[in-house]
């Protein structure tokens, strides 16, 4: 592939296997550029989660190489905490299951860690955590414990904690999974709110109803683990043979389909003028 000056993300070759030793990605070359907004599609299994742990840092190609903001990004530098820090402090990760990304002992303390870490005034984490969590709807939660919450408070939660970061780049593993359908619309029209703000968004999903209303271009996995085609996404949709063929259609029944109405409810996440509103009832 040919260097592009504005690649935030880059993998050449890459491959990687958990400890099983079966492919979890094979050979997969792609990039991402500044200000995209990409969604990462396919079956089960496939390598989704995979493919967005790489990009945030957390794992690394064992064949191919990776490249983040221009440079090589290995284990052995993102072993170095300060190097570490900036990094994520640049690239915001959402995990799948936000039982992983929960840890501290009140909603107040998970959104404000991340903060914490910058060495900001208090004053300031503590206004951008309440800012965070009135954008959320979730200030009723600050004093409980993430654990306790319900699937989607705490995914709730999760994004906040992201969201508190002001990352450059976001990365969403399955966001709208477990989120009644308006906070799926809210995240739906901040996701929107955000690629207008000049953030670069590459979410996962396998929900076809969604993923019109959160990328431009859809990379698709097969479920050999590499990359399937790379369209811009409503050609992708359109593609029912190819979509058939990395079974995310099947018999005429798309792979968790939502109610696509839910997506245009005046109701969402943003105000008429695009300012992004609390998510409430
Ligand atoms: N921690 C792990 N240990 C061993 N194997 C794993 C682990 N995580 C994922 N895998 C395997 O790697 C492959 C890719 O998994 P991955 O979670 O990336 O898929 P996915 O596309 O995100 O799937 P889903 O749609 O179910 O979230 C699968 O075969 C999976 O079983
Ligand atoms: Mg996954």
């Amino acid at each position: 592939m040919p260097l592009n000056q504005s690649d935030i993300f880059r993998l050449e070759h890459a491959g990687y296997s958990y400890s099983q030793g079966e492919p979890a990605l094979s050979d997969v070359s792609l990039s991402v550029a500044t200000g995209e907004r990409v969604c990462i599609l396919g079956a089960n299994g496939c390598g989704k989660s995979t493919l967005l742990k790489i990009f945030a840092g957390l794992l690394f190609p064992q064949t191919g190489s990776f490249a983040a903001f221009g440079e090589p990004l290995s284990r052995s530098r993102c072993e170095d905490d300060s190097f570490a820090g900036e990094y994520h402090r640049k690239v915001g990760f959402i995990f799948q299951s936000p039982d992983v990304q929960l840890f501290c002992s009140t909603v107040r303390d998970e959104i404000a860690f991340g903060l914490l870490q910058q060495d900001l005034p208090d004053s300031e984490v503590q206004s951008r955590t309440a800012d965070v969590m009135r954008m959320l709807g979730i200030e009723s939660l600050a004093e409980k414990t993430p654990f306790r919450l319900s699937g989607g408070e705490k995914k709730k939660v999760a994004i906040a904690a992201v969201l508190a970061m002001n990352p450059g780049v976001l990365i969403l593993d399955e966001p709208t999974n477990g989120l009644d359908p308006r906070t799926q619309s809210w995240l739906v029209r901040l996701l929107d709110a955000l690629h207008s703000a000049g953030k670069t968004i590459v979410c996962s999903t396998h929900d076809l109803s969604l993923v019109t209303r959160i990328s431009d271009r859809a990379i698709l996995f097969s479920e050999e683990h590499t990359v399937a085609a790379d369209l811009p996404t409503a050609d992708l949709v359109r593609n029912v043979p190819l979509l058939k063929s990395v079974n995310l259609i099947d018999d005429g029944i798309p792979f968790a389909c939502t109610a696509p109405s839910c997506y245009n409810q005046k109701s969402g996440p943003t105000n008429d003028d695009g300012t992004v509103t609390e998510c409430r009832s």
